[in-house]
């Protein structure tokens, strides 16, 4: 049976590095914007939506520039997702998609309406916005599309520097909503877990292809 949605919220500032703030800045300040195609198979974007503008900073970049937050999610982040769910927790072997950063800068980019591969998504927000600005829009139903659809029946989180959720990206459909002033900057790091009824082998290859040209 669908149990409905929750989530599990934790503050782990004293976790991070410290200077985290001036790493993080920099990192974002440097990551891919651009106008993103849907994702093949996870998008729930209205059919009339081709493209999403917004801002990653890749896997390889984050295990380079952010050594301390590669670490925390195979190790410290990874045991709260494992309390958070009750039952052992596997981070990705594969480092091209274990942690990311999502950049959202100015009033248009947003985030992909999708529901994620991986059955277990940890969200460690890196910056603080008021109610209504940037939340991360969780619908209730698992067959929402759009962002109107998803706005229908969810439950919004605020972004909160320094706490990080867990949650099932992969039923319940989410994005995040537009900056209201041009100056703003939202990032947040994406961690992918697994679990052993939902192992990391169920990814849909063409995931891979799309995003890293596999063949
Ligand atoms: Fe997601």
């Amino acid at each position: 049976m669908l149990q409905p949605f929750s989530y599990w919220k934790r503050d782990v500032t004293s976790l991070l590095d410290e200077g985290w703030q001036k790493d993080i800045r920099a990192a974002a300040a440097g990551a891919d914007f651009r106008a993103f195609p849907r994702t093949p198979t996870l998008s729930r974007e209205a059919s009339d939506v081709t493209h999403i503008e917004r801002g990653r900073v890749h896997a390889e970049t984050v295990m380079e520039r952010l050594p301390w937050l590669y670490k925390l999610y195979r190790n410290e982040f990874l045991e709260l997702a494992a309390e958070a769910w009750g039952e052992p927790i596997d981070a990705a072997d594969d480092d091209r998609y274990g942690v990311v950063l999502n950049v959202q800068r100015g009033k248009t980019m947003r985030f992909e309406c999708h529901v994620d591969s991986n059955p277990v998504t940890g969200i460690l927000f890196l910056t603080d916005h008021p109610a209504g600005a940037g939340d991360l829009v969780v619908s209730h139903d698992p067959d929402a599309v759009g962002v109107d659809g998803l706005e229908r029946d969810c439950t919004s989180i605020r972004p909160e520097e320094g706490q990080i959720i867990f949650f099932d990206g992969k039923t319940y459909p989410h994005y995040a909503r537009c900056l209201p002033d041009e100056s703003d900057v939202r990032i947040v790091a994406v961690m992918n877990f697994y679990t052993e009824s939902c192992p990391e082998s169920t990814r849909p290859p063409e995931l891979n292809r799309h995003r890293f040209g596999d063949a």
